[in-house]
C-alpha cells in the first residue's frame, strides 16, 4: 500500500488526481468514504478526476460519461469498466494498493 494523500486534503464531494508510480490515479471522496479508479476516461482520455461528483457517480468534464465510482462501470453500459483500486484509511492517511 502506498500512502497517497492526507484525508484533510480532499472535501467530501471533492476529488484530484494524483499520480502514484507514474500512474495517473483519480482519487474522491464521497461523503467521508475515498475511493480511486484510473484517472483516464476510456471514453476519450478525459480527466476522470477533475469530473463533478453526484452521490458516487463521477461525470467526465470532456464529454459527460459517468462511471460509479465503487465499481468503476460505465452508468450506461456495463461493460465499459474503469480500473479500481483499493483504499484504506489509517487515521489521517489515505493509502492504496497499486498492483
Ligand atoms: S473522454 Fe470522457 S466522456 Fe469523452
Amino acid at each position: 500500500m502506498k500512502k497517497v494523500a492526507s484525508k484533510s486534503e480532499l472535501n467530501p464531494g471533492n476529488g484530484k488526481v494524483i499520480i502514484v508510480e507514474g500512474r495517473p490515479i483519480a482519487l474522491f471522496n464521497l461523503g467521508g468514504e475515498f475511493v480511486a479508479l484510473d484517472n483516464r476516461c476510456p471514453h476519450r482520455g478525459g480527466s476522470l478526476g477533475e469530473g463533478e461528483i453526484k452521490d458516487d457517480i463521477v461525470i467526465c468534464p470532456w464529454h459527460g460519461w459517468e462511471f460509479n465510482c465503487n465499481t468503476g462501470k460505465a452508468v450506461e453500459n456495463d461493460d465499459v469498466i474503469v480500473k479500481t483500486y483499493p483504499v484504506e484509511n489509517r487515521d489521517d492517511e489515505i493509502f492504496i494498493k497499486i498492483d
